[in-house]
Order: C-alpha cells, then sequence, then structure tokens
C-alpha cells in the first residue's frame, strides 16, 4: 500500500510502498478514504526522523476487524478516527477499536475526516472549563480547526465567546459561529475572562495569564507561533487562576474517544456543528498543502482524499 513518510526532518514527505499494517486484538484495519492536517503533524514533521509516517485524522471503511466484540466493527463499514500514535495518512491505517467511530449515513467522509484531533481538542478543552452558561471564555487562534470548534462548542453550552483571529479577513464566518465578539488585537481588550483557550504561544500566552479572572482557567495546548512566552506571574498568581496544561495524544490512551467521537460525528451530521474546509484535494497535493498551511493560507481545515 502507499503510505505518507518524512523525509528528513525538514518537513518535507514522500508517498511510497509500505508494508500494509496487521490488526491485533481489540484492533480494526481500516481502507482510508480521506484524511486531515493538522497544524501538530507539520509540526512534528519539522524535527521527524527519517520514515516516520505521520496522520492522525482519518475516515474510511472498515477492511478487517479483530474486536472479541465481532459485532462491534464489520467489514465494508464507513468509520472515522483518531490514530494517535501516526500513519494515517495511507491507503490504510490500524487502530484500537476504541478509537474509532460509525460514520452517519448522512455524513461525508471528507467531512467527518477533519473532526477527530481539532473537534476532539475543542471539546475535552471545553471539558476541563467545567460549567460554561453565562461565563465569559477567549479563544485565541480562533479561526484555525480547533479554534472553529471551540468558539462553536462553547457558544451552543452558553459561553459569551470572543474570538481572537488574525485580521479582518480571518474574522469571516466567527461571529455566524457563535462569537459574541471577534477581535484582532488582544491588547484592546479590557474584561477579564473567566477562561482562556491558548494555542498561539508568545504575546498570545502573556496576554491569556493578563486578561483571565480571578479564580479563572488558562487552558494552553499549543504554541502556533512557535515563540516562548515570557510570563508576568506577577500580575497571575494573585488572581489565583489556574494555568492548565492539556495534551489530546496522552489524553486519548487514557480516556478513548470512541463515544466523543460519535457525538461531533452526531453534531456534524444534524448541522449543529459547522465544519469548515477550505480545501479537498489529493494526497499528492500533500506538500502544497503542507506549505500552505506554514503559510498560514488556509482558513478552517484541509482535507485530501487517499483514493
Ligand atoms: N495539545 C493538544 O493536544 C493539541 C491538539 C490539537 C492542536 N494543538 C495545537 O493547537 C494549535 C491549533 O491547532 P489547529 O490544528 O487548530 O491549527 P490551525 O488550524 O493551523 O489554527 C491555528 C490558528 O492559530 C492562528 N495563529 C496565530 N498566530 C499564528 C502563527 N504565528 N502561526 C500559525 N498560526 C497562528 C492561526 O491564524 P490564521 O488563521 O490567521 O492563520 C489559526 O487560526 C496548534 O498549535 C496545534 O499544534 C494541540
Amino acid at each position: 500500500m502507499k503510505a505518507v513518510v518524512a523525509v528528513a526532518g525538514n518537513g518535507l514527505t514522500r508517498l511510497i510502498e509500505v508494508d500494509s499494517p496487521v490488526p491485533d486484538d481489540d484492533e480494526v484495519l481500516i481502507d482510508v478514504s480521506a484524511i486531515s492536517v493538522n497544524r501538530g503533524e507539520l509540526h512534528r514533521l519539522r524535527g521527524a526522523q527519517p520514515g516516520w509516517r505521520p496522520g492522525w485524522d482519518f475516515a474510511g471503511t472498515v477492511a478487517a476487524s479483530r474486536c472479541h466484540d465481532r459485532t462491534s466493527f464489520i467489514p465494508g463499514q464507513r468509520v472515522f478516527g483518531i490514530a494517535g500514535g501516526g500513519g494515517a495518512w495511507a491507503e490504510q491505517v490500524v487502530v484500537p477499536a476504541d478509537h474509532l467511530a460509525p460514520l452517519p449515513a448522512d455524513l461525508d467522509d471528507e467531512i467527518a475526516t477533519a473532526l477527530p484531533v481539532a473537534g476532539l481538542t475543542a471539546q475535552r478543552v471545553l471539558r476541563l472549563a467545567g460549567k460554561l452558561p453565562g461565563r465569559h471564555l477567549l479563544v485565541t487562534g480562533a479561526a484555525g480547526g480547533v479554534g472553529r470548534f471551540a468558539v462553536q462548542l462553547a457558544a451552543e453550552a452558553g459561553a459569551e465567546v470572543t474570538a481572537v483571529v488574525r485580521d479582518e479577513a480571518r474574522a469571516a464566518g466567527l461571529t455566524e459561529l457563535g462569537s459574541h465578539r471577534v477581535v484582532t488585537d488582544l491588547r484592546l481588550l479590557t474584561r477579564d475572562y473567566d477562561v482562556v483557550l491558548e494555542s498561539v504561544g508568545g504575546a498570545s500566552m502573556e496576554s491569556a495569564l493578563d486578561l483571565v479572572a480571578r479564580e479563572g482557567l488558562v487552558v494552553s495546548f499549543g504554541n502556533s507561533a512557535r515563540i516562548p512566552a515570557t510570563l508576568p506571574v506577577a500580575r497571575f498568581y494573585p488572581k489565583q487562576a489556574v494555568l492548565r496544561g492539556y495534551y489530546l495524544l496522552d489524553d486519548i490512551v487514557t480516556h478513548p474517544p470512541a463515544r466523543d467521537l460519535a457525538t461531533l460525528a452526531h453534531l456534524a451530521a444534524r448541522g449543529s456543528l459547522r465544519v469548515d474546509i477550505d480545501m479537498v484535494l489529493g494526497i499528492e497535493a500533500l506538500p502544497q498543502v503542507l506549505c500552505a498551511l506554514s503559510d498560514r493560507l488556509i482558513a478552517g481545515k484541509a482535507v485530501l482524499r487517499m483514493r
């Protein structure tokens, strides 16, 4: 089968022939039809060993299942899910059965494949915040994959959401997703936020600690800018606020995502969760897509078809 591999730690990839993976007990082999690209994979590829197999998000059909409960997945069934160890940018992938969910009949595989990493991260960082109705929530990187889901899920749960985006062009659609306010400059914000979802890093992370309310919560889950932050602790600690890190790929090991994936698929299928897909191309276009992601030319998600 064909699979994407890292070339030499410089972010470059190649599509080559490799052996098909073989499922172990409680694992499922999937014929992959579509994958999506996350900023995290771009970061990983830059430091990857040659031969490393990227790819977390996939949709496709079950080729074989070695689940004890043989009724849980059957060959030919449409599914989508997350390969926490990578390797999903391939014609076939093997994952534990609890990292998969069935695809509703009315949900396209190109839409479903955009859900796992970005949707689960949004869902789970919001869960850390506890009750949301009436609380003020700040989302940085709001025009990105995770950001667009976080804005929607938070607004749907009753939070007052402020979205932070790069410029007016990137603000497009954020109000429709549920943002009560969309800003391009964090320094103009004057109110405190009960919860800050921070994934940009650098000055954005510094502002997050400044803007969090007394006894509020900052969840740091990314550093898209790849810039270290100088943390203004003197203003932060008197507020007795909490700074919390989050890492999905560890979390799904201890808390398998099958049920959350099913919820995301259900919301997307009934139109309650909008999936903004900027481009759908063939897997051969992966190098161009990675360049576009690096140059911040993608608004929402990029999806690639495997077959
Ligand atoms: N900890 C975890 O488990 C976890 C899980 C998923 C993602 N992440 C991290 O969370 C972040 C968001 O992921 P994603 O997949 O949603 O990424 P994405 O789709 O590329 O979105 C990134 C967003 O951040 C904004 N941004 C602001 N400054 C940026 C800069 N200097 N460089 C790049 N982007 C910048 C982008 O703005 P524009 O729209 O204007 O380009 C974009 O809206 C990434 O850093 C990712 O690695 C972490």
